[in-house]
């Protein structure tokens, strides 16, 4: 049987899980991209500054090992970073954070996709995930604030609507998910877990564990699924 590769874009808590249980199946040659890659590891690691140029050279790098692509999964996304925080009132907003946001977990998750179409074509049920995020949902939005994190992953998740629909038409065995981990316990959630219950805030390994049985088992349909942790749907 032919190698099978898993591609991980973005070495954060849940990525870095979710390479490890792949490495440790014995199933996949995995590779991961990531601005760091000091990360001591068994799999193979690719520094990117996530340009076009180094998101091109990596997917081409990647092509050239054996095996096809089984598993694309994209991780990155960020709530807070230098000078910014998840904003709770219209004053707060600024035109630089919302765009440094909007740059990190909507442009560059939809360029990293991009940059692997071309191994998504001629290969045999293949499974794509995106991490998404419930607050994404505009059906589900009660409680306001978070503009920024909340309109990157909704902008994010109509992207893939739009790749789900044009990427069955080049490979018909291919699903797309948009994939809510549910809160977990990982650098970008630890300001913001006081009050979280302990049994609703998730190890990286659970979420890792969750998320791969969900790709091992869907169906293909030629739609995104925006789902949670448990495989549930999330309203729109
Ligand atoms: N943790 C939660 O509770 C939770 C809940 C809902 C949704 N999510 C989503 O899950 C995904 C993974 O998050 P995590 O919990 O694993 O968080 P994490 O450990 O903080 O990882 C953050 C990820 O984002 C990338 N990233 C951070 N800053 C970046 C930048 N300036 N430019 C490019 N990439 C950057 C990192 O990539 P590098 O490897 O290149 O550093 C890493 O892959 C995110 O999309 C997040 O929105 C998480």
């Amino acid at each position: 049987m032919m190698a099978q590769k898993a591609v991980i874009i973005g070495a954060g808590g849940i990525g870095v899980a979710l390479a490890d249980k792949w490495q440790q199946s014995g199933h996949y040659d995995v590779h991961v991209v990531s601005r760091d890659t000091s990360i001591d590891s068994s799999w193979q690691g690719w520094q990117s500054d996530y340009s076009d140029e180094s998101l091109a050279q990596i997917s081409a790098g990647i092509a050239a090992a054996p095996g096809e692509l089984s598993r694309l999964v994209i991780t990155n996304g960020v709530l807070q970073g230098d000078g910014f925080r998840p904003e709770r009132a219209l004053r707060q907003l600024s035109r630089t954070a919302m765009a440094r946001v909007l740059e990190i977990n909507t442009v560059l998750p939809m360029l990293a996709l991009a940059a692997f179409e071309s191994q998504l074509k001629n290969v045999s049920r293949p499974r794509v995930a995106v991490l998404s995020a419930r607050v994404g949902s505009i059906g589900d939005n009660r409680l306001g604030g978070w503009y920024s994190y909340r309109a990157s992953k909704s902008a994010l998740n109509m992207m893939l609507q739009c790749a789900a629909i044009e990427l069955h038409r080049v490979n018909r065995s291919l699903k797309l998910i948009a994939f809510h981990p549910g809160t977990t316990d990982t650098p970008l959630s630890k300001p913001f877990q006081r009050g979280v219950p302990a049994d609703k805030l998730f190890t990286p390994k659970f979420v890792a564990d969750q998320l791969s049985t969900i790709l091992d088992t869907i169906e293909t349909d030629g739609r995104l699924s925006y789902l949670d942790w448990a495989g549930e749907p999330i309203p729109w």
